[in-house]
């Protein structure tokens, strides 16, 4: 079983990097959800953390750096991916730029595309990075296809007999994962709606994020984003008006919903209609309804505007029918 440390232990800084350096994947909080983390140059810390999670190699991982120059030496930043990292970073922000011709993320991080995606986190992952001196390929700490964890015991409880390191930070402030967009000369494109606000970023960069659409009318999402990424193991049904006996509910703004008397558990997201709160609850609660075994999951309907975009994205594949 993983070994938990807080934080907050003056040692866990040391062992964190000691670990690192022997090439594991560790398991570190970050404002938005806790990532496990390894070495972006190392091929063989790169391959542990796709077998400790069971992710498709073809899905490419986030490279987190501490400072922009981190960034700058391994990918090209535009005037406009400048101005962005300037008012976003540290934050829940991830760039998709070009990789430069001296950039060593190692390509099974990167999937082998022209681009990687790099995220400057908060608090103590970056402190991690600092001190480790390279960039740190981190996907979320879950098993590939399940719910992204914001707390350490939801980490010891997907991956505990897969990797020997946890750090405990306690709960993740954003919640959900970061916003991706690339930055291709003059166009932003929405690949995740994330813990930016999709406005917020278009207020700083004075132009449209665009949303590319595939034929079907899904959005283009990122490499290896699968519909039913996110999936509970109780189905989960969405803006649902009304409450089947057994089922467990999870509402928005305080408003009940009918036959909630008749509900296994009801949880309210935020209960102000406070879409910050919601998404910092959001995983937490789907996962607590299906440690609960209800019949199933009765999710009401969530706004769409700020943080609303990346909560109903993450509720719609965890809606998704199954592949
Ligand atoms: O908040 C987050 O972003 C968390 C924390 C740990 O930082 N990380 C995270 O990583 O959510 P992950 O692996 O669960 O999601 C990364 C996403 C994947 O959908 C992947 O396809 C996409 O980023 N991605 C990575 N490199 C890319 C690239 N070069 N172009 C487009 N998408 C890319
Ligand atoms: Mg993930």
């Amino acid at each position: 079983m993983a070994r938990t440390l807080p934080i907050s232990d003056p040692d866990t800084l040391a062992v964190a990097i000691e670990a690192l350096r022997r090439g594991e994947p560790i398991a570190v909080p970050t404002e938005t959800v806790y990532g496990l983390a390894a070495d972006a140059t190392n091929p063989e810390a790169i391959t542990r953390i796709y077998e400790a999670k069971g992710r498709p190699r073809f899905n490419p991982l986030i490279a987190h750096v501490s400072d922009i120059e981190m960034a700058k030496a391994h990918v090209v930043f535009s005037p406009l991916a400048d101005k962005l990292a300037e008012a976003f970073w540290p934050g829940p922000l991830t760039l998709v730029l070009p990789l430069n011709p001296s950039a060593k993320i190692h390509p099974l991080a990167t999937a082998g595309l022209a681009t990687a995606a790099l995220r400057m986190p908060q608090g103590f992952a970056r402190e991690i990075i600092a001190a480790f001196g390279q960039p740190l390929a981190a996907p979320s700490a879950n098993r590939s296809g399940r719910v992204s964890p914001t707390t350490a015991a939801h980490v010891a409880d997907d991956l505990g007999d897969k990797i020997s390191l946890i750090l405990d930070g306690g709960s993740c402030r954003v919640g959900v994962e970061s916003t991706i967009l690339s930055v291709e000369g003059d166009h932003l494109r929405l690949l995740r709606p994330g813990g930016i606000a999709a406005k917020d970023i278009e207020d700083i960069a004075g132009m449209a994020v665009e949303r590319p659409v595939q034929q079907s009318g899904n959005m283009v999402i990122a490499p290896g984003m699968l519909a039913s990424h996110y999936a509970p193991d109780s189905a989960l049904r969405l803006n649902a008006s009304a409450v089947r006996p057994g089922e467990a509910v999870i509402r928005f703004g305080g408003a009940q919903i009918p036959g909630e008397e008749e509900a296994s558990v009801v949880m309210d997201l935020s209960p102000t209609g406070d879409l910050r709160e919601a998404a910092a609850n959001l995983f937490d609660f789907i996962k607590r309804a299906d440690a609960a075994g209800v019949v199933g999951i009765a999710v009401a309907p969530v706004p769409m505007h700020g943080l609303g975009e990346a909560i109903n994205d993450r509720l719609s594949r965890a809606a998704a029918p199954r592949e």
